[in-house]
């Protein structure tokens, strides 16, 4: 309709000055993008490797298994939980000419001006997913570096509007692949059936470490990840980028509250000094269930998620070879930078840390 085709031609030229991309794809979701670019990357190239780092979110890792590729997770840094990049250049000079592409993810919003070296490798695809994040006026060109841009509008996103994932990229082949692909999909939404399969997988194999199966990912994973994009979002979209520099700026504000006011705990805050949008205020802690319940006890909330998924999808060789994921699983910790969570309610989150 001529209506969604002039709010797309508006989110693509706000989109453009940031990103510096002149496309955009849209999708139900992230994921359902991530799943054409691996059909795309497949279709493309006869290499089959990817480079993952081993704290993410799960379902990338899940899809891209499915598509048959051979995932090369390697280790993030302890101090912004982005991939090492010394330890990926070191791999990719280990299998080059396996090696279809990097997946570099902006957890935590972090930035990294190492990772910008892994552009020096032409031959490899570089997919940089910001979907736990989003771009901004403050970011300079070279921050934005992949080959592809994935943006997330999905649950628990800096814009949860509970659908949509955009791919940003100079690539026409792609842009044209992306189209087809999301028309082809038929579910509009995510299945109470798929999900609740996907939540048992979960619990038995990132919690309670049982074996991961082929079979498993396969019974849910079309039916949460393969969404069509429904073009009624688009004016939402719309609006939440038209309010960008306020929410970096009120996220900002209320992150800097929390590194003020707790003082009295050690804490690792996993926050690199340059960021696109923050996420949550994140830090390592020991003892971390105890300071969740303290803070749980009174009404307010915290995620202690990020799982090492390197452990969950490699083989017995390198399970032991991430041990910042381990570290980052072990002791994380994510304080809300949501609109519920204002600077009175971060006071007395912190009162409450420092006085334990
Ligand atoms: C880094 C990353 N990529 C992709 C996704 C998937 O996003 P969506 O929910 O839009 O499919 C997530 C969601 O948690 C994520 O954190």
């Amino acid at each position: 309709m001529y209506k969604y085709k002039i709010l797309k031609n508006k989110i693509e030229k706000k989109l453009n000055l940031l990103s510096y991309r002149r496309k955009s794809n849209y999708f139900g979701r992230a994921n359902s993008a991530i799943w054409c670019i691996g059909e795309f990357l497949k279709k493309n190239s006869t290499k089959r490797i990817i480079i993952l780092p081993s704290t993410m979110c799960v379902s990338p890792a899940i899809i891209f298994k499915l598509l048959g590729f051979k995932l090369e997770f390697v280790d993030v840094n302890k101090s912004n939980g982005l991939l090492n990049v010394k330890k990926v250049i070191k791999t990719i000079n280990e299998k080059n000419n396996e090696i279809a592409c990097i997946f570099y993810v902006n957890l935590f919003g972090n930035k990294d001006l190492e990772a910008r070296k892994l552009k020096n490798f032409k031959k490899i695809f570089i997919i940089q997913d910001l979907a736990q994040t989003f771009l901004n006026k403050e970011n300079i060109k070279s921050d934005v570096f992949g080959d592809l841009i994935i943006l997330s509008f999905g649950y628990s996103k800096i814009f949860d509007l509970d659908h949509g994932g955009i791919v940003l990229s100079n690539n026409d082949k792609f842009y044209n692949y992306g189209l087809k692909f999301d028309e082809k999909i038929k579910n509009t939404n995510v299945s109470n059936i798929g999900k609740k399969k996907y939540l048992r997988w979960y619990d038995d194999v990132i919690i309670k470490k049982k074996k991961n199966s082929l079979k498993n990912l396969r019974s849910f994973a079309s039916k949460i990840y393969l969404i069509k994009f429904n073009n009624k979002k688009l004016t939402q979209i719309n609006n939440s980028l038209n309010l960008l520099s306020k929410e970096f700026k009120r996220r900002n504000s209320l992150f800097k509250v929390y590194k003020k006011k707790i003082t009295k705990l050690k804490l690792n805050i996993i926050h690199s000094k340059d960021t696109f949008i923050p996420w949550r205020f994140s830090f390592l802690i020991n003892n971390k269930d105890f300071y969740l319940k303290l803070i749980r006890k009174k009404g307010n909330d915290a995620s202690s998620y990020y799982p090492n998924i390197g452990r969950a999808f490699s083989n017995k060789k390198n399970k032991n070879s991430y041990v910042n994921s381990d570290l980052i699983q072990e002791k994380v910790i994510n304080f809300w930078l949501t609109k519920e969570y204002n600077r009175n309610r971060i006071n007395k989150i912190c009162s409450l840390l420092n006085d334990k």
